[in-house]
């Protein structure tokens, strides 16, 4: 099976520990990475750095057709560069999280990130796996695999509770999430699965459980092929 296409497409809201777990999917496949949420990150810190109008549709494309990034498709090693300047930090910063949505439901930015994305996949010979909001429906609806990440809200906030190390208040975490959550359905909806979706609840595993899960996802439509 060695070198056979295996795209991996894992959706899911933010808190679901999509990350995490795609990537521990992607090194025990021994296949590439990818997070295309850090694209949208990256290309708001470019934004925010030169000073485009988030509001100016036009002006945003333009920022994402000339973006100078240079993101790590390994699930060994987490960088994003954005031209030489290493961003991996910065992008996680809330002034990022806060004004992603705006690039994010821009569609011509959409468009030239959504290119990029096909070509890094199709780099790897399609043995990638992909993780955002829109891989499963747009990005790469024919991945042999495609899995819908959910986790309840009570979850999630735990989660980011965590993640953020445990500074703020109950309602400014939930408010967080789940603003960000509405802002980034108007444009993909990623909280129900499409059809051939698989969706895995994660709500009540553990990290390793999660894992497994999907794994087990993925080793059930190989041995179907
Ligand atoms: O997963 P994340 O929090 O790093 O995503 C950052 C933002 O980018 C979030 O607002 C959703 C958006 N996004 C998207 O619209 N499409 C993707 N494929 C990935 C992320």
């Amino acid at each position: 099976r060695l070198g056979r296409p295996l795209v991996v497409a894992i959706d899911g809201p933010s808190g679901s520990g999509k990350s995490s777990v795609s990537k521990e999917v992607a090194r025990r496949l021994s296949l590439a990475y990818l997070d295309t949420g850090a694209m949208y990150r990256a290309l708001t810190w470019y934004c925010l750095d030169r000073g485009t109008d988030l509001a100016d549709a036009s002006a945003v494309e333009l920022a994402a057709e000339e973006l100078p990034l240079d993101i790590s498709t390994s699930p060994h090693a987490e960088y994003v560069r954005v031209d030489g300047t290493d961003v991996t930090d910065a992008i996680r910063e809330p002034a990022i999280s806060s004004a992603v949505s705006a690039v994010a439901t821009t569609l011509g930015a959409r468009t030239e990130l959504i290119r990029r994305q096909r070509a890094l996949i199709e780099k790897h010979n399609r043995r990638m796996v992909v993780e955002g909001r829109d891989i499963t429906t747009v990005v790469a609806p024919a991945a042999q695999v495609r899995m819908l990440l959910t986790a309840s809200e009570e979850a999630r906030l735990r989660r980011r509770g965590i993640q953020l190390g445990g500074t703020q208040s109950a309602e400014q975490l939930a408010a967080q999430v789940t603003q960000r959550d509405a802002k980034d359905s108007t444009v993909v909806n990623f909280t129900q699965a499409a059809d051939g979706v698989v969706t895995l609840d994660s709500s009540e595993l553990d990290f390793e459980e999660t894992v497994s899960a999907a794994l087990r996802i993925v080793t059930k439509v190989i041995n179907h092929e």
